[in-house]
C-alpha cells in the first residue's frame, strides 16, 4: 500500500482512455513503482479494468471519485473499491461524519481514505451565496478538516495555501494532498494558484499531486524523476 508521507509524486494519469494510459505507463522501467491517481474521467470512460491493470503492474493508485451520497449507498461503493486492491480514495466532508465513518467501514482498514473539503474552486463569495454558510473560507475549510479526522479519516485534499490551517485544526500528522503543483517554469494551466515541489515540501504537503507537466511532457520519464528529485531533495 502507498504511504500518505510519499518520497513518489502521485502522477494524475488524466487520459481519455485504457490506451492513453498504457502507452503512458510503458514509458516507466518495469522495475520504477509509480503511485498514479485515477480520477472520474478515465474510471468512467475505462471503468474498473484501468485500475486491475495499473495494480497488475505494481504501482500504487489513488483513486479520486469523490463521493457523496446517503452513508448506505457509499459504504457499499468502498467495498467494491477495496476489493479492486485501490491504496486511497477519498469522499466529500460535506456528506457528514456518518457517511464518512461509514466509508471507513467499507474500505475495512486495507484502503486510505481521505476527504475534500471546500473544492479549490469554490470561491468565499460562492460559498456564501450558494452552499449559505456565512462564514470565511478558511473557517469552512478548517470546520470540514476537523469533522474529518473525528470520522477517523487520514487526511484532506486541499490546496496548499491551506495546509498550515488545516494542520493547526487538527495535528501535524492529519495528512494534506496537494495538486497544483508546477515546477518553476512549467505552463500553469488552468491551475489559478500553484506552487513548486520544494515550495509543497516546505509548507508542509505529505503528498503532492502532479498531472501535465509529466503527461504533457516531452520526455514524461525525465520531467517524474526532476519532480521527484525536487519534491525530496
Ligand atoms: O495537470 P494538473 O497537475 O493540473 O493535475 C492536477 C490534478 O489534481 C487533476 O487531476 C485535478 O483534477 C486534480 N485536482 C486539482 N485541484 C483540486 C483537486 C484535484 O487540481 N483542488
Amino acid at each position: 500500500m502507498g504511504n500518505l508521507t510519499e518520497n513518489r509524486p502521485v502522477i494524475a494519469l488524466d487520459f481519455p482512455g485504457m490506451t492513453e494510459v498504457k502507452t503512458f505507463l510503458s514509458k516507466f522501467d518495469a522495475t520504477e513503482s509509480l503511485y498514479v491517481k485515477v480520477g472520474m474521467e478515465l474510471f468512467y470512460a475505462a471503468g474498473p479494468d484501468v485500475v486491475r491493470y495499473i495494480k497488475s503492474l505494481g504501482h500504487d493508485v489513488f483513486l479520486d471519485l469523490k463521493l457523496h451520497d446517503i452513508p448506505h449507498t457509499v459504504q457499499s461503493a468502498m467495498k467494491v473499491i477495496r476489493h479492486l486492491g485501490v491504496d486511497l480514495t477519498n469522499v466529500h466532508a460535506a456528506g457528514g461524519v456518518e457517511m464518512m465513518s461509514a466509508a471507513l467501514e467499507g474500505l475495512a482498514g486495507e484502503t486510505q481514505l481521505i476527504a475534500v473539503t471546500q473544492l479549490t474552486s469554490t470561491s468565499e463569495q460562492q460559498m456564501h451565496d450558494f452552499q449559505n454558510i456565512q462564514t470565511s473560507l478558511a473557517a469552512s475549510v478548517s470546520h470540514y478538516a476537523q469533522k474529518t479526522k473525528e470520522a477517523g479519516l487520514a487526511g484532506v485534499v486541499c490546496s496548499a495555501q491551506e495546509v498550515a490551517l488545516i494542520k493547526a485544526a487538527t495535528s501535524s500528522d492529519f495528512i494534506c494532498l496537494t495538486p497544483g503543483i508546477r515546477p518553476a517554469g512549467a505552463a500553469v494551466g488552468d491551475q489559478k494558484r500553484v506552487v513548486t515541489p520544494a515550495q509543497a515540501r516546505q509548507i508542509g504537503s505529505d503528498l503532492i499531486v502532479v498531472g501535465r507537466p509529466i503527461t504533457q511532457a516531452p520526455n514524461p520519464v525525465a520531467a517524474y524523476q526532476q519532480i521527484k528529485a525536487e519534491w525530496t531533495a
